[in-house]
């Protein structure tokens, strides 16, 4: 079965709203943990817009699973990221005017500068994580810039997903969990671990966390919007409930 690391940028992003100290993202990550997350994400974006450096180093503080650092390739993140020493860093390309990551990172075309960046957190034994398309060129290129892991950008299978109805079986919506699931096999053919996420929904994340070879599935919208009905942590174990019985 694969794992659930819960992504609780969201909390902070209703805190911002007010400038003001809650919801505390710390309260969530606990209540997301007592519901069952096997590590908890934050992206510490260049505007600040949600999560603030100091979450940052009161969730290292506080957590005791895994701690997933989620930023782009800048030097101002590779200082971060080295100052935190979180679990696993995730790089993702960052647009400023996105609203949310809109696309996985082009290894290719900056592949010299990913490649050092890389070095530089492997120096610091930090595993690093490429978040990029189900692509083959994409995952080889990964491979030869030293990622540890790839996390397969599952956001068209879930557009696919918005788009028919919600339909797990519409041929849309097949394709694109076909190629996530041929991108799967092609990341562990290479040798590196594979995650995926992104758009991932208590209705939709069947059709992924039914493809083996995942290890980790990273999720956020989804579990903090049923959170403010629910709560964080049944939000949480409704979705570890629903990924266990879709595992092969
Ligand atoms: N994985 C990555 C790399 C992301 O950037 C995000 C969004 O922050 C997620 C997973 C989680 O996506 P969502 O909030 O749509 O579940």
């Amino acid at each position: 079965m694969s794992k659930l690391c819960v992504n609780i940028d969201h909390v902070a992003t209703l805190r911002q709203a007010r400038m003001t100290i809650e919801p505390d993202p710390i309260f969530a990550a606990a209540e997301a943990i007592m519901g069952g997350a096997d590590g908890i994400t934050l992206h510490i974006r260049e505007d600040r817009r949600h999560m603030q450096d100091s979450d940052l180093f009161r969730l290292r503080k506080s957590i005791q699973v895994p701690l997933n650092l989620e930023l782009a390739a800048t030097p101002e993140m590779l200082k971060l990221a080295i100052k935190a020493l979180p679990d696993m860093v995730m790089v993702v390309p960052e647009g400023r005017n996105e609203i949310t990551t809109e696309g996985g990172l082009d290894i290719l075309g900056d592949t010299d500068r990913l490649h050092e960046f890389v070095q530089k957190l492997a120096a610091q034994q930090l595993p690093v994580s490429a978040f990029i398309d189900a692509d083959s060129s994409q995952i080889e290129a990964a491979n030869k810039c030293g990622f540890d892991v790839c996390e397969i950008h599952t956001g068209p299978y879930a557009e696919a997903v918005l788009e028919n109805n919600f339909s797990l079986d519409h041929p849309n919506v097949v394709t694109e969990r076909e190629h996530v699931r041929t991108a799967v096999a092609h990341v562990l053919r290479l040798g590196m671990k594979c995650n995926a996420g992104h758009g991932l929904t208590h209705v939709n994340v069947r059709g992924i966390a039914s493809i083996p070879g995942i290890s980790e599935l990273h999720i956020g919208h989804s579990i903090v919007s049923k959170s403010i009905f629910i709560g964080m942590r049944q939000s949480v174990a409704q979705m570890k409930r629903t990924i266990e019985e879709a595992s092969p």
